[in-house]
């Protein structure tokens, strides 16, 4: 129903734990969720095996075609297809956007990471020329450390490329480190809540239209 790509060209963003944040909100709300495992080191699905009382179907893909098959074979199942990319440019990447109903860019405070989100919100605009629609896409700030001069500049230069940003900010925080030992996702506190925050705020901005159904059904 939904498919929602997390990208950008560069490694260590944030691109596996926000997708892992937000497949933990979605599926504790009761939707039924896939991953497409575009990254050949393989982090989600690993995680996800760990995690299996999750419930969550995992297809690993090796190359765009088969991404494109199983992404419409997986869409047609669930409430949302969560594609989780590589931190690179590839083909991969692009028949993800093209794909996709929203792409997210998850960006950490540095302004090298700040180039690479541009770029990337420039394949995802190039991508969305290259299919004839505009693919929605918003920046979400990673590891972000309030009233910093880094975090400011930041984005102050994501806002001057007309690159739209969620509000939601996912703040520079130990627990979600404490992920890639435990694979326990955060249940409480403000790690938890920042999960959840950034959940609502792509329902309450009609963002994935499985959220929006569920918006107007409750
Ligand atoms: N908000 C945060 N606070 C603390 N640590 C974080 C935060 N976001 C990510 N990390 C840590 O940064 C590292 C890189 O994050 P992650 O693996 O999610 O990036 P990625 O974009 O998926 O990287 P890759 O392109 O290599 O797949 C991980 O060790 C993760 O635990
Ligand atoms: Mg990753």
């Amino acid at each position: 129903m939904s498919i929602l790509t997390m990208a950008s060209t560069k490694g260590g963003a944030g691109k596996t734990t926000i997708a892992q944040l937000i497949i933990g909100v979605v599926r504790a709300r009761g939707h039924s969720v896939a991953v497409v495992d575009a990254d050949p080191n393989r982090t989600i699905s690993n995680w996800l095996t760990y995690l299996s009382d999750l419930n969550v179907e995992i297809s690993n893909v090796r190359d765009e075609n088969q991404l494109v098959s199983e992404v419409r074979r997986l869409n047609a199942r669930h409430d949302l297809v969560m594609i989780d990319t590589a931190g690179a440019r590839s083909q991969m990447l692009i028949y993800a956007i093209r794909c996709s109903d929203l792409v997210l860019i998850p960006t950490q405070m540095s302004g090298f990471d700040a180039n690479e989100a541009i770029k990337t919100y420039n394949i995802v605009m190039g991508a969305g020329g290259m299919t004839n629609r505009d693919i929605p896409v918003r920046v979400v700030y990673n590891g972000y450390v309030p009233k910093t001069r880094v975090s400011r500049e930041v984005r102050q230069k994501i806002g001057k490329h007309g690159i739209p940003a969620l509000k939601t900010r996912l703040h520079q925080l130990v627990a979600f480190k404490e992920m890639t030992f435990t694979g326990d996702l955060p249940d409480t506190g403000t790690p938890a809540a920042q999960a959840q925050l950034l959940v609502q705020e792509m329902q309450d901005q009609g963002l994935l239209p499985f959220l929006a159904q569920y918006r107007q059904a409750s």
